[in-house]
């Protein structure tokens, strides 16, 4: 069965890191993965430079709506694995996701990536400015992490040191 992995996490928890994880883990599987995210519309839609990231806030409806149809896309063509790597806070913000998965007959898979919200709140310092979030707004998500599918028995939760999972990737995604 095709599936869809929903990664869930507050900004800086490593999502992204982990996403990248699974799609490689994956590919030495020879099992296409593709990774969709809200975060991309920003470089790849709003402003001249492709490769900068422009956040406008009013358009951020218009970036999840962007996400969800790069992944009806992947469904349509069957894509094996499909990662959406947003932050997925609350059960709302996964609906589109576990609608389209119930559609296209996807098993759906939670990914909550938390390695507690002072180091989220520490890594923000690292990051360029324009990509670092207000320590109160991640205390906010932080404490509003819901569990998205009740009772799913395949639920994951990674906390583990990113040392233990492998080697760090040559290019930090935390520059971008
Ligand atoms: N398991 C880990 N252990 C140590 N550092 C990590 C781990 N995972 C990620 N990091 C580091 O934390 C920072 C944030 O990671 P990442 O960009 O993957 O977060 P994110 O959840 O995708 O954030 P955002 O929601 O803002 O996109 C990066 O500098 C990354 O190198
Ligand atoms: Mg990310």
């Amino acid at each position: 069965m095709n599936e869809l992995i929903l990664m869930q996490g507050c900004p800086g928890s490593g999502k992204s890191r982990m996403a990248e994880v699974l799609r490689q883990y994956y590919e030495n599987l020879e099992v296409e993965a593709q990774i969709y995210s809200a975060d991309r519309f920003w470089y790849e839609c709003v402003g001249d430079d492709k490769g900068r990231y422009d956040f406008v806030p009013e358009l951020r409806y218009r970036a999840h709506q962007w996400c969800q149809q790069g992944v009806l896309g992947a469904m349509k063509i069957g894509i094996p694995v499909i990662i959406v790597d947003n932050t997925n806070t609350t059960k709302k913000e996964a609906v589109p996701y576990r609608v389209m998965a119930n559609l296209f007959d996807y098993a759906v898979h939670v990914v909550r990536v938390d390695p507690g919200v002072e180091e989220c709140i520490r890594r923000q310092a690292s990051r360029p400015e324009d990509r670092r979030v207000p320590e109160d707004i991640i205390r906010t998500m932080h404490g509003r992490l819901e569990t998205l599918i009740p009772d799913e028995p395949d639920f994951l939760l990674f906390n583990t040191p990113w040392s233990k999972l492998t080697a760090p990737f040559e290019d930090d995604t935390n520059t971008k």
